[in-house]
């Protein structure tokens, strides 16, 4: 079967396209092997023999201002610490260095704006805002330690703001632009922010949202929060509280334009991200800096064989999410890459946007999510055939399993068939990709993260034994530990143990996702084995939206499932109980998706709504969802006989069905 035959396949028969070309590979084309950075698969062997003495040869390409007496301490697992005893400054390694060697004239960020402004960094010039804010952030009261919430939407300011807190050992918390004003205050309280660095408006398919007014209506009383920095980037007017709300720009003039790096320890604090777990609470990842940016930096330039003399690199993440941390920021700044960043959506002002960007700046390598590729597919090859995408050699993917048709619509349609595609796979809690094909060495298989990076050890688990499994599905864990991992969830030691080292102990990392081992060794991630679901790449714990949906006041009780979805991978869907008589109607539907926006954000309102005047329970009320997910999706319903009142899943059934008809 030809690849043109295989693409023109429709969705429904990705199942059979997978089993199909489980048994096939693509070898990236001879010339691009031949300049890769890697392309002897004896790296593998290499590191496999000795990880500590592999990462320690990674972290040897950093700049340390003093290097570490041990690798790895493991006395105290899962408390590892790697390179203690090293200092060094994340900012030094992302600015400094390359502006000493004589690289200040090169480009770090190519940015473009929505309406087609346009603005090039280079290193240089990073480097001097960077010190102006780190003295101004300093000016304010900030020191070492203490937490800086920054909540920016894709401008160049958030690069500069996120810097700058690691220059002075500020962790930062960033919060994602599309997460409600209340979403950044539940996030600025859990971890006592002292600072919060937001913008007055930001731009969002022609139109502006007011930010700063919406963080002013919730933020008031949080005692932690002294300051609340704006940056002026729509000139949208917006209130200013007298001695604790300052401009940006007006402390960058007045600020000491010299603010030397740092010298941090290997573990001091790097920045914390809030993730979505199996409870309504955020968990805060925590990062720290030596272990963070050796892993970064290494699967950066290996992952994309990054060549940054020649490279234009973009990841059309945002910096909001932890593929903008280390993608964005860290590991391509690291490395002294040419990146773009784009400030808005895919499709605005056209569908041809990207394709738009990728010719205008030369892009050599794009790294992004299988949702957006499904987009494209859907608005047609029209789009990026009007532009010219030779400069392309390299194509990556993240955030959710990519599909076979997804996969090779990328690789026909976008790279021309002659560009390698790295499928790569982690989370936010493991800072760096883990398993992903070495673009010079691994024959991918559409759909396969492949292998582990070189240093990094996953197994597939059975389920009830806990034995590795060869070939066959099961848990996915990590066996050994790697520098950028988490080190624990910010304020919540024990919930850090129980979620990831409770199942298989304290040496093995437990992912939260299921995997398939193929005959060849090769993983394919299959989904979330608990309570988090996947919208669009975005990721979002279902306690977290139904929490969100019971603050409607007309809602009793509510549950929440991720159904399969065509465009976003998962979508949501609700169960909802109303209180006492009410029926619900569209405009309660409109409601209840308002209240999600509201304290959450947009992209967490369901898709459907299901009015039920009962969940399936079990008789000690415990809710199935695996009934709900049965429903939802229209498959026979398993064994309901544990049901407190089976008669609830009649009464569902009717209710979905119902509900199919009118979409329809
Ligand atoms: O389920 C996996 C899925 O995304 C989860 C991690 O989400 P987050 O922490 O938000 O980080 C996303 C960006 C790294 C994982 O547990 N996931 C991520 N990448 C892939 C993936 N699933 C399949 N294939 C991938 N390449």
């Amino acid at each position: 079967m030809s690849i043109e035959s295989r693409s023109a396949v429709g969705e429904e028969l990705d199942g059979e396209l997978a089993s199909l070309l489980e048994v096939e590979r693509f070898e990236a084309p001879a010339k691009f092997r031949e300049h890769a950075l890697l392309s002897d698969p004896g790296v593998y062997d290499h590191a496999a023999a000795d990880p500590v003495g592999w990462w320690e040869a990674q972290a040897q390409e950093l700049e340390w201002f003093q290097k570490w007496t041990t690798v790895l301490d493991d006395s105290d697992p899962p408390f590892y610490k790697w390179f203690t005893g090293g200092t060094l400054n994340v900012s030094y390694n992302c600015l400094d260095r390359h502006v000493i060697a004589g690289r200040g004239d090169r480009v770090a960020f190519h940015w473009r704006g929505e309406e087609g402004e346009e603005r090039d960094l280079t290193y240089a010039e990073l480097l001097s805002e960077v010190e102006r804010f780190a003295s101004a952030l300093k000016e304010l009261g900030v020191s070492a330690g203490d937490v800086v919430g920054i909540y920016l939407p894709m401008i160049p300011e958030v690069v500069v703001a996120m810097l700058a807190c690691a220059r002075i050992g500020a962790p930062h918390n960033v919060v994602f632009g599309g997460f409600s004003a209340e979403a950044v205050r539940e996030r600025m309280e859990f971890s006592e922010a002292k600072v919060l660095i937001t913008v007055d408006g930001a731009a969002r398919k022609g139109k502006t949202a007011a930010v700063k007014d919406r963080v002013d209506e919730v933020m008031g009383d949080l005692a932690s929060l002294e300051r609340i920095v704006v940056v002026k980037s729509k000139g949208t007017a917006c209130q200013m509280q007298e001695g604790r709300d300052v401009y940006y720009e007006d402390i960058l003039a007045a600020a000491d334009p010299v603010c030397p790096a740092e010298p941090l320890d290997a573990e001091h604090p790097l920045y914390i991200l809030y993730t979505s777990g199996s409870t309504a609470k955020p968990k805060g990842i925590l990062h720290t800096t030596g272990g963070y940016l050796t892993g970064v930096a290494a699967t950066h330039r290996y992952v994309f064989d990054l060549k940054p003399d020649s490279d234009v690199y973009w990841c059309a993440a945002d910096v909001g999410w932890v593929t903008g941390h280390s993608y964005i920021v860290y590991g391509p700044l690291c490395n002294g890459a040419t990146s773009v960043m784009w400030e808005g959506a895919p499709d605005y002002p056209s569908k041809d946007i990207w394709w738009e960007i990728v010719e205008r700046y030369g892009v050599t390598i794009l790294y992004c999510a299988p949702t957006a590729i499904r987009a494209c597919i859907k608005w047609g090859a029209q789009w990026p055939n009007k532009h010219d995408l030779s400069s392309l050699r390299l194509l990556g993917s993240v955030g959710e399993p990519i599909n076979p048709k997804a996969w090779l619509w990328y690789h026909k349609v976008i790279g021309a068939e002659r560009c390698p595609i790295v499928d790569t796979w982690w989370q936010t809690e493991t800072g760096a990709i883990m398993i992903s094909p070495l673009p010079g060495i691994t024959a991918t298989k559409p759909g396969s993260a492949t292998q582990p990076f070189p240093g990094v050890f996953a197994e597939v688990r059975d389920e009830s034994t806990g034995e590795p499994i060869e070939e066959g599905q099961g848990l996915l864990v990590l066996t050994h530990p790697w520098p950028s991992m988490l080190r624990t969830l910010y304020k919540e030691e024990e919930r850090f143990i129980e979620t990831y080292f409770k199942r298989f102990g304290t040496e093995t990392y437990l992912v939260g996702d299921a995997a398939r081992r193929d005959r060849d060794g090769y993983i394919w991630v299959i989904g979330r084995i608990d309570d988090v679901v996947n919208v669009s790449g975005h990721r979002l714990s279902t306690a977290e939206v139904e929490s969100a949906i019971v603050a409607h006041t007309d809602v009793a009780e509510a549950a929440v499932i991720g159904q399969h979805d065509e465009d976003s991978g998962q979508a949501i869907v609700a169960f909802v109980t109303l209180q006492g008589e009410l029926q619900g109607d569209d405009s309660t539907v409109e409601g209840i998706r308002e209240t999600v926006a509201e304290r959450i954000g947009k992209f967490a309102r369901p898709k459907r709504i299901i009015w039920t005047e009962d969940l399936p329970k079990t008789r000690s009320g415990k809710i199935m969802r695996r009934l709900l997910r049965d429903i939802a999706d229209g498959r026979a319903l398993g064994d309901v006989t544990t049901l407190r009142d089976p008669a609830v899943m009649q009464q569902l059934e009717a209710q979905v069905k119902e509900l199919s008809a009118r979409e329809e």
